[in-house]
């Protein structure tokens, strides 16, 4: 199997992998063949709901081939609102969160927390498949409380034609920590229906390919902070290296300006962009060969001027890992 025949996509981030994020990736690297957008909630309204009007979702700001709209709930005639309004907007696909392990939404029986409850899933995709007209894709976990949970839901999930079922092999409860159950992952897929796709603890091109082996003849994989912390890594996974007149310093470096400076625009200029940057930061620093300088650097600003200085700073004195591969094996 050559890198074309994978196919790789970027799993959605909360507060990160917004349409400015995406876009801006988009020009600066390759590698990427499909993303999510971060969850959605508070369908209300049959049409035009208010949280679909953003550029989030505009299709004049995103590609409806390549992007998938995310919704978290479980409530089946809010999630055929999403549907039907994604539909409207030239989308072709929406996925379902049952993957979100923070207790406050899992404790509500959302995302992972209704994976304990196989009635209230079948019942809801009972419900979605009787009217739905656009593809429908799940993002979930091995389980909330205990990784056997899976093996009651996944006959429930076979009964209906999933467009792709993306499992994140970790429970709830582990949140992100640990490792993710390659192990269990590679058990599970005799029993699968849906298209599957692998997401977790993909960090670099190796840990790629060691999942990749024992997990054969599954060929989709969502990356996840292992493509945060180094946006070349889906390149480096395909062999496909996007620009080769320039550095791997260089390209990194008009990354974060652009997607700073794209952030800034939309922002009106206001410092509120210095969160969502510290939060790329958090998983970017991994890039350089001293992380926790370069974290130590951008954590403390609080002005943009700050801000800007400290990437500079960066930028000049500390190197990135490696020019060929620039992440580090652990995140
Ligand atoms: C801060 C943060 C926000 C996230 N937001 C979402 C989200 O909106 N929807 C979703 O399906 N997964 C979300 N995830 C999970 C990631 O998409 C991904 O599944 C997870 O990081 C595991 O993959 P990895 O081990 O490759 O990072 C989020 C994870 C983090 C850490």
């Amino acid at each position: 199997m050559n890198g074309a025949d994978y196919h790789l996509s970027l799993g959605p981030f909360q507060g990160i992998t917004d349409a400015p994020f995406r876009n801006v990736f988009k020009r600066h690297f390759g590698g990427i063949d499909k993303f999510y957008t971060p969850f959605f909630t508070g369908i209300h309204k049959e049409d035009h709901a208010k949280n679909l009007q953003g550029e989030e979702i505009d299709p004049k700001c995103n590609d409806v081939e390549t992007l998938t709209p995310q919704i978290l709930s479980t409530d089946a005639e809010e999630i055929l609102r999403f549907a039907k309004q994604c539909k409207q907007l030239g989308y072709k696909e929406i996925n379902l969160n049952m993957g979100c392990p923070f207790p406050r939404v899992a404790n509500k029986k959302r995302g992972c927390g209704l994976l304990p409850y196989p009635d209230m899933v079948e019942t809801m995709l009972e419900r979605i498949f009787e009217k739905i007209d656009i593809k429908f894709s799940v993002k979930c976990r091995l389980g909330y409380f205990n990784p056997e949970e899976i093996e009651v839901i996944l006959p429930i999930f076979n009964k209906f034609p999933l467009s792709e079922l993306i499992i994140h092999p970790r429970i709830g409860k582990q949140l992100y920590k640990g490792e993710a159950d390659v192990e269990r992952f590679k058990a599970l897929i005799p029993y699968i229906n849906a298209p599957l796709v692998y997401n977790g603890d993909i960090v670099s091109k190796e840990s790629f390919e060691r999942i990749r082996m024992e997990i054969q003849p599954v060929n989709q994989f969502m990356l996840g902070r292992g493509l945060l912390a180094n946006p070349f890594l889906a390149e480096e996974i395909k062999d496909c290296r996007a620009s080769l007149a320039m550095t791997k310093t260089d390209r990194l470096h008009n990354y974060v300006l652009d997607l700073y400076n794209d952030r800034l625009r939309h922002a009106g200029g206001s410092p509120k962009v210095l969160g969502r940057m510290k939060e790329l930061w958090s998983y970017l620093m991994n890039s350089f060969e001293e992380p926790q300088v370069v974290w130590r650097k951008i954590k403390k600003t609080n002005t943009l001027k700050e801000y800007e200085d400290a990437v500079e700073y960066v930028f000049m004195n500390v190197l990135l890992s490696s020019e060929e591969s620039n992440s580090k094996n652990s995140l």
